[in-house]
């Protein structure tokens, strides 16, 4: 087994930028994860960290009920930083005085290093930094010095170096902090003593060393959809146990053209990694005939995706784990940093209700990691190319991209459409620029002129978005020759199609799904 991988916790009292933070620190090559600010002295000491970051959080420390850490929390010798909010605790728990502002200070402003050391070595004499506070400490704790100021702050870090415990009233995780990212460094390097060990190919030794410790002899199931969360998740489950993994890859017949068939090409012949596959086609296809509803379709999926699955693994009744590509943003939920004790991490299922009804312990090995973590995770395990640059696909695949009634010959026409597009996008280097492109079926037809008939056939639309997560986009701005090129093709080579449009709606108002 590997030595434990050194680790900085952050304690989340509801800031929006945690996350931001946890980034930073892990782009410093040190291992970091967002904790609930309650975490109890005991768990902290189970986590073995090398430093505690205390984010920054809305709320006033004077507000009767702001997020407040364990009493105990400074009093460890654990080196600690407090950013914003953080710092304006660390003042008043540990014995000075915070004030409310006169007026609320946001945005720029010019930071004043009076000590060039320590948490601020190697800093100028002043440096731009972002504010964002209603509160300020006005009196240092006992044992604590101020390291530097603003116009409108006396103390806008402090530090007691040999208690090992800094704060700063701006955050130095944001991009418009000049040499933020120094700061921290000092922090992690300096004071905390790490190495900077954290590297993908770190994570996957660590993760390999824990999914062993974690799952033992057992076996585990694990839900395969080809997708970089799910294939990444069983790579690392294969490193670690090898054949005590099963991945399972439901074919809902809702599929993209040869998906399924690349996915055991992949798996089987390049990885050597055996999939039970099940195929649903049939029973998918007759239980969502006539069904026009969009959240009728998804419930009909989703609750046949999870009897397939549930079939697929009761034949291995030695499995006792199923595995996950779950990825941090859906597993933290930050502003439940109010929602009390239990509160802060909230599981968010890929697939509804899988591990409540299956009686299985979970094994999410990604959990701490956001989306471009796991292509490089995903890159270190060979992964190739092709697949870690893979558009997300929803679970209920074409059937949602299919408006009206979901038919066999309706999705076979779809395919089609949908394969010459994206070959097209590949082909001129658009792909990697959009954050999804698709074909939609619309249910209706109109009229055309083939040579010298009458057509009277189905509409496809194009749908093709630019966005960093999914939550906003904007239709991508493809070339108009593209465009053409691919209308040609899906009219030319797709028997059943004859007019294309392409979808110019951001989200919002729209969705970048059609249903
Ligand atoms: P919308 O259409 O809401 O989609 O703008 C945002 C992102 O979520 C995906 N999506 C889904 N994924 N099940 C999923 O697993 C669903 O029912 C579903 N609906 C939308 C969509 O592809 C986009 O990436």
């Amino acid at each position: 087994m590997s030595a434990p991988q050194e680790t900085v916790l952050v304690l989340d009292f509801g800031s929006q930028y945690a996350q931001l933070i946890a980034r930073r620190v892990r782009e410093l090559n040190v291992f970091c994860k967002i904790v609930p600010f309650k975490i109890s002295p005991e768990e902290i000491r189970r986590e073995n960290p090398k430093g505690i970051i205390l984010s920054g959080g809305p709320a006033s420390v004077w507000a009767e009920a702001s997020p407040k850490p364990h009493a105990d929390l400074f009093k460890t010798e654990i080196p600690t930083l407090g950013i914003c909010y953080g710092m304006q605790l660390m003042g008043q728990m540990m014995g000075g005085d915070v004030s409310r502002a006169s007026h609320r200070e946001f945005g720029k402003a010019d930071f004043f290093v009076d000590q060039p050391q320590g948490l601020l070595n190697g800093l100028p004499n002043s440096i731009i930094s972002w504010m964002s506070h209603g509160d300020y400490v006005t009196k240092l704790p006992s044992g604590f010095q101020a390291i530097g100021h603003t116009e409108n702050t006396a103390i806008a870090a402090m530090a007691n170096a040999p208690a090992k415990k800094y704060a700063l009233q701006f955050h130095p995780e944001v991009a418009h902090t000049a040499m933020g990212k120094d700061i921290l460094k000092n922090f992690l390097y300096a004071i905390c003593g790490c190495k900077g060990e954290w590297t993908s190919q770190s994570f996957v030794e660590t993760s390999v060393a824990e999914i062993r410790a974690q799952v033992g002899e057992n076996k585990v199931v694990l839900g395969l959809s080809g997708g970089v969360d799910s294939s990444a998740a069983a790579l690392l489950l294969h490193k670690a146990i090898g054949k005590n993994l099963i991945p399972i890859f439901v074919d809902t017949g809702m599929l993209r053209k040869n998906e399924r068939a690349q996915v055991i090409e992949m798996f089987e012949k390049h990885f050597g990694i055996p999939l039970c596959v099940v195929d649903g086609e049939k029973q998918f296809l007759h239980e969502l005939a006539g069904v026009v509803e969009p959240e009728k379709k998804r419930k009909i999926i989703g609750r046949l995706f999870v009897e397939c699955f549930d079939a697929e693994a009761k034949k291995h009744p030695d499995a006792k784990f199923l595995a996950q590509g779950t990825l941090y943003p859906d597993v933290i939920e930050s502003q439940s940093a109010f929602g009390g004790p239990s509160a802060v991490i909230k599981t968010h299922h890929n697939v509804g209700g899988l591990p409540e009804r299956m009686n299985l312990k979970l094994v999410e090995p990604l959990r701490f990691l956001f989306k471009d973590e796991v292509r490089e995770i995903g890159k270190v395990l060979g992964l190739p190319e092709k697949m870690l640059q893979r558009h997300p696909f929803p679970g209920p695949g074409l059937a949602i991209r299919i408006l009206g009634e979901v038919t066999k010959e309706r999705l076979d026409l779809l395919r089609e459409a949908d394969a010459r597009f994206i070959e097209e996008l590949e082909k001129s280097g658009q792909y990697s620029k959009t954050w999804q492109a698709f074909a939609v079926l619309l249910p209706v037809k109109t009229v055309g002129v083939m040579g010298d008939e009458r057509t009277y056939e189905h509409v496809a639309a194009l749908r093709a978005v630019t966005s960093t997560d999914g939550m906003t986009a904007d239709w991508a701005r493809l070339p108009p020759e593209l465009l053409e090129k691919v209308s040609n093709r899906i009219i030319n080579e797709v028997r059943g199609i004859n007019r294309v449009a392409y979808d110019i709606t951001s989200k919002p108002p729209g969705t970048i799904e059609w249903e």
